[in-house]
């Protein structure tokens, strides 16, 4: 693994590896690096979770953050992202972490660039790291992933965290069912639809995704009530849930249009200890990017398994 742009082509063994580490960093933590590393997180899109917490990661982990802001830099002159890249890898950063609005992007920027490049969510893309952390915040709820169902519901169409989810997930032996008003459907995965009441009922795991409003060509004509009435979370369908099934939603939160605004915080939402979990599971992202690249921590997962 060179880069993480990508959880379609991760195999089972190699999830596993990162969720274990990602788990084992939650609850053990890991020394700082001992060396000098610099990484630059380039967001070319807004991000409060995503960004804030791999710069907690970075920190804990000893790395040192370039202060990189796109809106200050050098891209407000018509600078690419290509150079961006090679410019931050020339003054030695040692990994960059890039969100960018299209689909694909990052992916083609990997390929460029010779130091790990993450994706940070691109477009429609993938949102990797987001869906390390979903994985773990399962894996900390089931200690398995075969044989559990998971809904994926919401605007699948327009969203990268489905698509990273639904790939992984299969990957790891779950049963991925997706759930989505019809002109949000994504025919491009393939994995069966449930309305979102078989859903509710029948799934360990009811994962919400925010409407991408930013993506949307057509403007819907449906009131916030009516969303959450025909295809959201409402209390009524919470009730229907297994005992032990829980809530997740990526966040941010259109409170009271995906979910009802009490469940956001209810006894089954993981919904901020996704958020939590993001630190290590992105710790545990870069610990392995950069023990590729010969930069070992003294105390890592690897020497105590
Ligand atoms: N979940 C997520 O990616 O949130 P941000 O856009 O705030 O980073």
């Amino acid at each position: 693994m060179k880069h993480f742009v990508s959880m379609k082509n991760l195999s089972e063994h190699e999830l596993l590896q990162l969720i274990k580490l990602a788990d084992d960093i939650n609850q053990n933590g890991i020394e700082p690096l001992q060396k000098q590393v610099f990484a630059a997180n380039l967001f070319f899109e807004p991000s409060t979770r995503t960004k804030m917490s791999f710069i907690v990661a970075q920190r804990k982990l000893g790395i040192e953050v370039l202060d990189f802001m796109t809106d200050a830099s050098s891209v407000q002159k018509g600078e690419s992202m290509y150079d961006t890249a090679k410019t931050l890898e020339s003054l030695g950063a040692s990994l960059l972490v890039v969100r960018h609005p299209e689909d694909n992007t990052v992916q083609q920027l990997a390929e460029q660039i010779n130091i790990p490049v993450i994706n940070a969510g691109d477009g429609k893309g993938e949102h990797p790291t987001q869906c390390l952390l979903d994985l773990l915040t399962i894996y900390q709820e089931y200690r398995k992933f075969t044989g559990l169902k998971v809904a994926i519901v919401g605007d699948i169409k327009h969203s990268r965290v489905a698509r990273s989810n639904a790939y992984a997930l299969a990957t790891l032996g779950a049963e991925v069912y997706l759930s989505s008003k019809p002109d949000w459907q994504d025919d491009s995965l393939p994995f069966p639809y449930l309305d979102i009441d078989e859903a509710v009922e029948s799934c360990d795991v009811v994962m919400l995704l925010r409407i991408q409003h930013e993506r949307h060509e057509d403007q819907s004509t449906m009131t916030k009530e009516e969303y959450l009435e025909n295809y959201g979370l409402t209390i009524e369908r919470e009730n229907r849930m297994k005992s032990h099934a829980i809530i997740m939603h990526p966040a941010p939160v259109n409170r009271g249009v995906e979910i009802d605004d009490v469940l956001v915080e209810c006894k089954r939402s993981r919904i901020f200890k996704q958020m939590s979990n993001g630190v290590a599971a992105r710790m545990a992202v870069m610990t392995k990017l950069l023990e590729k690249g010969g930069i070992k921590h003294e105390n890592s997962f690897n020497q105590r398994e």
